[in-house]
Parts: structure tokens; C-alpha cells; sequence
């Protein structure tokens, strides 16, 4: 499925600011002449342009930005065109005090934050709602109709929050929505606890941390804000414009924002990727596969389509605490991991980097010093080339039978709550990303599903400390598992409902029946302890042996559930510690403790063979190296082979002959060795 059928081809390029030369004659046509040698056909522009669009309220200066769009459709080329609320100009900040921010901390009055940086209005201002719907008119009734116009890019990041008088009226107006009545919500939110009874909606004046309810709607409610916001900015371009899509670089694990349900107001998902391969010797697999994870995760926001990278660095960002340089062959090889995850894009921040401001040391395409003859340069001349040669994957898809469950909604819930133990909740994405590894390493493509996620298509659903169940999850889970699925739950599942109050009749509350287990009690090691996990003899998975664990360990009573292994320490050594149980056709699994990545690899292993998951290649995959195929609608199958390692990795492909579409379609079969930071795409021959 292509994202845009004007422009059939894997996007290569990125952010580009020809407003910030305007002063330096000759630059965009430099600009221009080095494009093509870099393979840049895309540019995305106007993201921070407002003062530049807009010096004075109402005084509109596009020349610059009609020279940049004429130059690259004469080339082919496609813009990437951004509404510039991501940064207001001086003078509106100056005008109109409300559109800046006010912030809190929920105890001190909220204070209004002076006009700096960026990413800092307030999206209920009418005032800057106003501002931005005319600007957008502007652009989209000049540029709608260009032939240079792929995408809209919305805005940038959007992220943080406001606490306003206009977001707290808000705020109130949505709680009214949502809950009809004060004695509804006084409930919900459990307000007998130190008097924090409700009895004015007025009342309701600030982010109070002690009442886990209200902290976790006020989350709810920024990110419908958010949303109202961007189908608010999204309305003169979809009408202006008609089926130019829409975007916004959305930011991988960000937690202010609930992104599956802001992802309803896109036509397109994109975002923004900066993993620092480098970080330290022997971090890179694990970096891998967490890089591998927020692909998946952004990729899933809008199932069975690709998405777009819109933002990477061609080498060494600012803004890390050490900023070191991309070893030769690791751009590429980064950039191609987006693409096997479904990416139809690779796009860089930045193109030509500044001479000032606060990213003037953040890597680009074009470096300070000016010419084609730098190492990053060529380096993102070779992804060109490499994009172009992998036109025959452009529109493929991902189809995982494996859905991993990361609900925004029971991380904040958790957080929100006062213990029980601070750590995990730092942890939630490291805690998901231990159950995607396991799958990852054995070539198993994998689907992010939350909560409110249809499960009708997977065979396995895992999900890692559901802490918070959303109405009508449990029985979709006994829906999923009668019909023959198998459904993973871990530790401190299954604690509270939607509104942050614990469930009543054990734990893991409504999902007890399937699991067929009760968690009593959960006991919280230190950092330092560990206890031990015995796996039965002749159980059902075929496991066997003693791993370790540490940090959680529920104590289990089994309720119908099969015991498949035990507690070694403690004074519950000897209960369960993983639990099958038969449900209907399928069966329902319970892991009462974290697990060290041995467990887990064992525990998903041997259910990815017992479930016979498909692979993407039917080898075993050395360390550092993963697979990833994406299936045509035509049916084409391309298989992509990645080494992270900084040694070389053989690989066997068994002996069908295959092209490698990366060695211009050269004959590959048998044993094959990646070199460092290697990579090859397979097609059948
Ligand atoms: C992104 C942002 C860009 C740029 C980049 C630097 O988060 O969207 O504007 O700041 O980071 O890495």
C-alpha cells in the first residue's frame, strides 16, 4: 500500500531550512546541487518557519518557501510541508500572553512561561487556535494544489502540557462528559481519602499527585487536548487540500501522550528516531532490538500499512551525555532497520547544519564545512542508493502473528500510584522490550496492541504488567483464548480498572478466570536479591532447569491453572511461579515473576516453536543479527538480514538461490557471512 501514489518512492531526505540562510546568497542553490549526489529526493520544510512565514501579524512572506517548492518540483522532488505551530513568533507572545504556557507542579500556583524555546503553546488558546487555522489556510490555499506536495506535517513533536485557566475549564468540561455527576467522579476518583471531596466542579483546580485518579485522567484529557488541537490544525489543509495525507513526527516511547489514540487524527504515522548505537560496547543488541520494538510500536498505530521515519541522524545528535560517532556502515545499517520494520522512509534532522542556535553541533547531511567530501556524506549517498535499489519493497507490509500489549493507560496508572515499588515504573518500555527480545532474536515479527486493541488474527498476545485493565479487556481476552489463542500475563496484572481503583476479589482481577490463578501477595525484592525459578519435569513446554529472577515475585495460588514451575527460595518456594491454564481451545499463561532474559528467552522460545510462529527465516540467527520479512500485495516476500555486531556474523540460507537486492541482485544461497554492521535484502529468485 503506497502512503502517497504522486510520489512512488521510498523518501529520502529531511528537514531543511532554507529560511535560516536567507542572509547567505547562494546557499539553496548549493543546497540544490549537492542534493542529487546525496540521493535526497525530499525535503519536509517550514517546521519552525513561523516568523519567517509571518513577520509581522498578518503580513504573509512566502518567496522564500515558493522558490524552495517550485526548485523541487522541477526536480521530481517531494516536500514534506509542516505548519509552523511548533514555535510562535516573538510577536504574537508579546500580543496575546495566553497563547504561552502556564506550568505546574501541582502543588504551587501554575506560573506563565516567557516566550522561549519551543513545543510551548497552549492548545486550548483561542487566540492561538485562530493563528494557527489562518496560517494553515494560507499555506494549504497556496501549496494545496503544488506538485511538490506529498505530506503535511503537522506541527512538530507535540508533546507537554498546559495548566491553564482555559485548559483547567477545559479539563472540567470533559470530566463533565465523562462522568455526568460529582458523585460519579467523587467515586471514581475515591475522594473520602483526605477529605478531597468534590462538591464544585470549580474545586477541581489543580493536578492534585494525591489523587491518583484525577492525575491519571488529567493524562487522558492532554491527549484528547492534543488531539482536539491537531484536528483543529488538520481542518484548512483536509479541506483546503484534499488528499494530500496527514502527519506529525510522533516520538517513539514518549509517555505524555497516549499515541494509539492520537494516532486517529493521522492519515499517516511518523517519528522521530535517535538510538545511540554507539552508546557502549556490548549495549548494541540490546539497543537493537529496543530500536527494532519502538518501530514496531509505531508501525502498529496504524496496522497493515507502512509508516515514515521522519526523523534520524546521519551521525552524532547534541544532545546525548556523549555524542559519538556512527562507526562506517552503522548509518546504513540503522537506516535499513527502519525500513525492515515497515518504514517507507529514511529522513534525517537535519540537511545543512546551522552556524548558531542550540543544535548548530547536531550532525546533517551537509556539514559546516560545505561539500560532498565528508564521510557522513557519503555515507547517506549510500542509503540513497540502497533505497533505490529496494524500490521493489516500497508499499510492503508487516503481518505479525505475535501482539505484544504496551497500554499507555496502565503506565501512567501506575505511575500515578504511590508504590508499590518505584523501579518498575521507570521501566516500563525495558519491561516489554525483555518479552519482545525473545521474538526478535528468532526472526518473529511482532504487533504493539493496547488495551482497548482488537486480538482476532494473533496467535500469541503477551502482555507484561497489565497493571490497568480497560473495560471489556478480560472478555476479549476469554474471547481470544476460547477460540484457540494463547495469552501471556505477567506479575502485577490485572491490578486496577480504568479509573485507577484496585479490583475487588483478588488479583489479577477480571482476567482470574482465564488464568486461572489468584496472586495473593507480591513480594518486592531489593536490587541486589534474587530468587530462582525451577521448571517441572515433563512439562508441557519442554522446558527444564533453574533460572534466576529478581524484583517481583507474586505468590500464586493455582486455580485450575497447571503448575510448569516453582519458586526455589523463600517461604514460598515450591508455589507457582509459571501457571498454563486450558481455556476453551487455547490456553492462558501466568509468569509471577520478572524472569531474568534467560527465562524469558526459554518461556517465548519454546511457545514461538510449540505455536510454530512463522520466521522470517528458517535459520538460526548468530548474536547481534536479525530478520524481518515484508509481504507485497503482489505477494513478493523481501527478507531483510541485519548485523549489529561489530564482527562478522554467518548466516545459513538454506539453498533455495535468492538476489540480494543490496549487491544489485546478485545470486545468494547457503552460508553467507554479513560483515560488521552488514545487511542484506533477499528476494526470490
Ligand atoms: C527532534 C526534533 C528536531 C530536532 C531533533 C534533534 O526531536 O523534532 O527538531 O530538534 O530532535 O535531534
Amino acid at each position: 500500500m503506497l502512503l502517497q501514489p504522486r510520489f512512488p518512492f521510498f523518501l529520502h531526505g529531511g528537514d531543511y531550512n532554507p529560511d535560516q540562510w536567507l542572509h547567505v546568497p547562494g546557499t539553496v542553490d548549493e543546497d540544490f546541487r549537492l542534493f542529487p549526489l546525496a540521493g535526497v529526493n525530499s525535503l519536509s520544510v517550514g517546521i519552525f518557519s513561523w516568523a519567517a512565514l509571518e513577520p509581522e501579524e498578518g503580513r504573509y512572506e512566502f518567496g522564500w518557501l515558493d522558490d524552495v517548492m517550485d526548485r523541487a518540483a522541477a526536480r521530481g522532488m517531494a516536500v514534506v510541508l509542516a505548519t509552523p505551530s511548533g514555535a510562535k513568533p516573538a510577536w504574537m507572545a508579546e500580543k496575546y500572553p495566553e497563547v504561552r504556557r502556564m506550568t505546574g507542579d501541582g502543588v504551587h500556583e501554575p506560573a506563565r512561561e516567557q516566550q522561549c524555546r519551543r513545543h510551548n503553546h497552549c492548545p486550548t488558546s483561542p487566540v492561538y487556535r485562530a493563528k494557527v487555522r489562518a496560517v494553515n489556510e494560507a499555506l494549504a490555499s497556496r501549496y494545496g494544489r503544488h506538485p511538490a506536495l506529498a505530506f503535511w506535517h503537522v506541527s512538530n513533536e507535540y508533546n507537554g502540557e498546559c495548566r491553564c485557566p482555559l485548559c483547567l475549564a477545559a479539563f472540567r468540561d470533559w470530566l463533565r462528559a465523562r462522568y455526568g455527576s460529582l458523585e460519579a467522579l467523587n467515586e471514581a476518583w475515591w475522594t473520602g481519602f483526605w477529605a478531597h471531596a468534590y462538591s464544585d466542579w470549580s474545586q477541581i483546580a489543580c493536578i492534585d499527585d494525591s489523587v491518583d485518579g484525577l492525575v491519571l485522567d488529567w493524562k487522558r484529557f492532554v491527549t484528547h487536548q492534543t488531539a482536539d488541537f491537531l484536528r483543529a490544525e488538520a481542518e484548512p489543509l483536509r479541506r483546503l487540500a484534499p488528499g494530500v495525507p496527514v502527519t506529525t513526527n510522533l516520538m517513539g516511547f514518549y509517555e505524555g501522550l497516549d499515541y494509539m489514540r492520537l494516532a486517529r487524527e493521522l492519515d499517516v504515522v511518523s517519528w522521530d528516531n535517535y538510538p545511540q548505537y554507539h552508546e557502549r560496547p556490548g549495549e548494541t543488541e540490546r539497543l537493537a532490538a529496543m530500536t527494532g520494538l519502538a518501530h514496531d510500536y509505531m508501525r502498529s498505530l496504524k496496522p497493515g500499512r507502512p509508516f515514515l521515519m521522519m526523523e534520524s541522524s546521519p551521525g552524532p545528535v547534541n544532545w546525548y551525555h556523549h555524542n559519538r560517532l556512527l562507526r562506517p556502515g552503522q548509518h546504513r545499517l540503522k537506516s535499513l532497520q527502519a525500513v525492515a520494520h515497515g518504514a517507507d522512509s529514511v529522513q534525517y534532522f537535519q540537511i545543512r547544519k546551522g552556524r548558531g542556535g542550540s543544535e548548530k553541533f547536531h550532525a546533517a547531511v551537509i556539514d559546516h564545512e560545505g561539500s560532498e567530501n565528508t564521510r557522513m556524506f557519503r555515507e547517506v549517498a549510500q542509503v540513497g542508493r540502497d533505497l533505490e535499489a529496494l524500490r521493489p519493497v516500497l508499499g510492503s507490509v508487516v503481518r505479525p502473528r505475535v501482539a505484544l500489549v504496551f497500554d499507555r493507560e496502565s503506565d501512567w496508572s501506575q505511575k500515578a500510584a504511590q508504590g508499590p515499588l518505584e523501579s518498575i515504573k521507570t521501566g516500563y518500555a525495558d519491561t516489554v522490550a525483555a518479552h519482545y527480545r525473545p521474538f526478535w532474536k528468532r526472526g518473529v515479527a511482532v504487533d504493539v496492541v493496547d488495551g482497548d486493541s482488537p486480538l482476532d488474527g494473533y496467535s500469541l498476545v503477551v502482555a507484561p504488567d497489565l497493571f490497568l485493565l480497560r473495560d471489556g479487556f478480560a472478555s476479549r481476552v476469554e474471547a481470544f483464548v476460547r477460540g484457540g489463542g494463547t495469552f501471556v500475563a505477567t506479575w502485577l496484572t490485572g491490578i486496577v480498572g480504568p479509573t485507577g481503583l484496585c479490583f475487588r476479589g483478588g488479583f489479577p482481577g477480571p482476567l482470574r478466570k482465564v488464568l486461572g490463578v489468584w496472586a495473593e501477595e507480591t513480594d518486592y525484592l531489593y536490587d541486589d536479591e534474587r530468587n530462582s525459578v525451577e521448571f517441572a519435569a515433563g512439562n508441557r513446554l519442554g522446558v527444564s532447569g533453574s533460572f534466576g529472577t529478581s524484583l517481583v515475585c507474586d505468590v500464586v495460588h493455582a486455580e485450575g491453572a497447571e503448575t510448569v514451575a516453582t519458586y526455589g527460595r523463600d517461604f514460598y518456594a515450591g508455589t507457582p511461579a509459571l501457571t498454563a491454564n486450558r481455556f476453551g481451545k487455547g490456553e492462558a499463561w501466568y509468569l509471577a515473576t520478572r524472569g531474568d532474559e534467560a527465562l524469558l528467552d526459554a518461556f517465548h522460545g519454546a511457545l514461538a516453536r510449540r505455536l510454530a510462529l512463522p520466521r522470517a527465516l528458517d535459520a538460526e540467527l548468530p548474536e547481534g543479527v536479525s530478520a524481518h520479512l515484508r509481504e507485497g500485495e503482489d505477494g513478493a516476500r523481501h527478507v531483510f538480514l541485519l548485523n549489529f555486531a561489530s564482527a562478522p556474523r554467518a548466516v545459513d540460507l538454506g539453498p533455495a538461490p535468492r538476489r540480494d537486492l543490496l549487491a544489485a541482485g546478485a545470486s545468494v544461497s547457503g552460508a553467507v557471512t554479513l560483515p560488521p554492521f552488514g545487511a542484506m535484502v533477499l528476494e526470490d529468485a
